[in-house]
C-alpha cells in the first residue's frame, strides 16, 4: 500500500496531503506551517489509497492524477480545499467537490507561454518531420543529401493555422503564428472580442470551416463530456490530405484509433501529440506510425513553469485555509454556501 508519509514534526498544525512529489524547498516551507503527508515516492495514489489521504486532511495538493469526486471525498470530513497543479481540471467532478463544501483550484496563466511554446514547437516539428528525420539519421539510413528523397515537410510560414479551443493557451499560439505570417483562423465556445481578435489576428469559423481550410489544426480545448472525441473520422476527413493536427489539450478529445487509421491511410499528413486517450498508455496503432510526434504530456514542463505552478497551488490551498478567498478558485459558490451559512 502506498501510503503518503508524515514529513513533518508537530502535530498541532493543520494536516495537508500532498498526493504528487513537488520541489523539495516547496515541501519544506509547506513543512513550516502544516503536518504534511506526503507521496514523494510519486507512485500514483489507488482510489481507495486516495480516499484514505484525503479523511483526514484539511487542504490537499493534487494533479491530473488524483480524481477527486463523490466517491475520493466519502470520508473527507475535514477537508476545506484541493488545489490541482494543473490549470486543466477535467480530473475534478466540481459538482460533487461544490456539493461537498470543498473548494477547488487550478493554476491558470503562470503556465500559458510555456504550454504556448510548446504547441508551437510541437507543430514544427511535425510540420517538418524532425523526430521522424531524426530516426532515419540515427538508423543509419542518411546515405547522401537529395532533392526528393530526403523526408519533405509541409511549410509553416503563410500557411493557415486553425486553433481548436481560444482561451489563454490558443490566443498565445495565435500570437506565435503571426511572426511566421501564418493566417489564423479559429473555433471556440464564443467569440473572442474584437480588441483580442486584433491582437492574435484571428478570425472566427465555423468547425467545419476550421478542419476543411486549415493547413494545421492545433486543440487547445478543456476535456469535457461535450468535447469527447471533438475529431473522430468524420472530422479527420474533412481535414486537407496534407494538413497537421496537434493535440495539447487532453486526450480523449481525439478518437486515438482513428486517427492512427488517418495516419497509416494518408488522410492526413501527421500528428503532434502530447496527450493521450488512457495516458500514459499509447494506442498500439499510433506508435506503428512514422507520422507522428509523441510526447508525454510535457507542455507546461519547464521547471520555471513547473515551480510557478506549485507555488500558486500553494498560495491557494494557503488562502482557503487562511480563511481567504483562493486567488483562483474555481467554484465561487462554496463561499457564497459558506457565507449564507
Ligand atoms: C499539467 C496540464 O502538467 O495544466 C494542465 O492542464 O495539462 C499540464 O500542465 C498536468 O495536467 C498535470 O496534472
Amino acid at each position: 500500500m502506498n501510503t503518503p508519509t508524515n514529513t513533518s514534526t508537530s502535530h498541532s498544525k493543520p494536516k495537508i496531503l500532498v498526493a504528487r512529489a513537488i520541489f523539495p524547498e516547496a515541501l519544506a516551507k509547506l513543512e513550516e506551517s502544516y503536518e504534511v503527508h506526503s507521496n514523494q515516492s510519486d507512485k500514483i495514489l489507488t482510489p481507495e489509497e486516495l480516499q484514505k489521504a484525503l479523511s483526514g486532511v484539511e487542504g490537499a495538493l493534487v494533479a491530473g492524477s488524483e480524481r477527486i469526486d463523490a466517491a475520493a471525498l466519502a470520508q473527507a470530513k475535514n477537508l476545506k480545499v484541493v488545489a490541482n497543479i494543473s490549470v486543466g481540471y477535467n480530473n475534478f467532478d466540481v459538482p460533487a467537490i461544490t456539493a461537498a463544501g470543498v473548494m477547488a483550484t487550478n493554476t491558470p496563466d503562470v503556465l500559458t507561454d510555456t504550454t504556448a511554446d510548446f504547441g508551437f514547437a510541437l507543430l514544427m516539428a511535425t510540420a517538418r518531420r524532425i523526430t521522424e528525420s531524426e530516426h532515419w539519421v540515427r538508423a543509419g539510413k542518411w546515405d547522401q543529401w537529395s532533392i526528393v528523397n530526403n523526408p519533405l515537410g509541409m511549410d509553416l510560414h503563410h500557411s493557415t493555422v486553425g486553433i481548436i479551443g481560444m482561451g489563454r493557451i490558443g490566443q498565445g499560439i495565435a500570437k506565435r503564428a503571426l511572426g511566421f505570417g501564418m493566417k489564423v483562423i479559429y473555433h471556440n465556445r464564443s467569440h473572442l472580442s474584437d480588441a483580442d481578435e486584433k491582437a492574435c489576428g484571428a478570425t472566427y469559423v465555423s468547425k467545419e470551416e476550421l478542419l476543411r481550410t486549415a493547413d494545421h489544426v492545433v486543440l487547445v480545448l478543456p476535456y469535457t463530456a461535450q468535447n469527447h472525441h471533438t475529431i473522430g473520422a468524420a472530422e479527420i476527413a474533412m481535414m486537407k490530405p496534407t494538413a497537421t493536427l496537434i493535440n495539447i489539450a487532453r486526450g480523449g478529445i481525439v478518437d486515438d484509433a482513428a486517427l492512427a487509421h488517418a495516419l497509416q491511410s494518408g488522410k492526413i499528413f501527421a500528428a503532434g501529440l502530447d496527450v493521450f486517450e488512457g495516458e500514459p498508455q499509447v494506442h498500439p496503432e499510433l506508435l506503428k506510425c512514422s507520422n507522428i510526434v509523441l510526447a508525454p504530456h510535457i507542455a507546461s514542463a519547464t521547471e520555471k513553469t513547473r515551480r510557478a505552478m506549485v507555488d500558486l497551488a500553494v498560495e491557494n490551498l494557503r488562502a482557503a485555509l487562511d480563511g481567504k478567498k483562493p486567488p483562483s478558485l474555481i467554484n465561487g459558490e462554496v463561499l457564497e454556501g459558506k457565507k449564507q451559512a
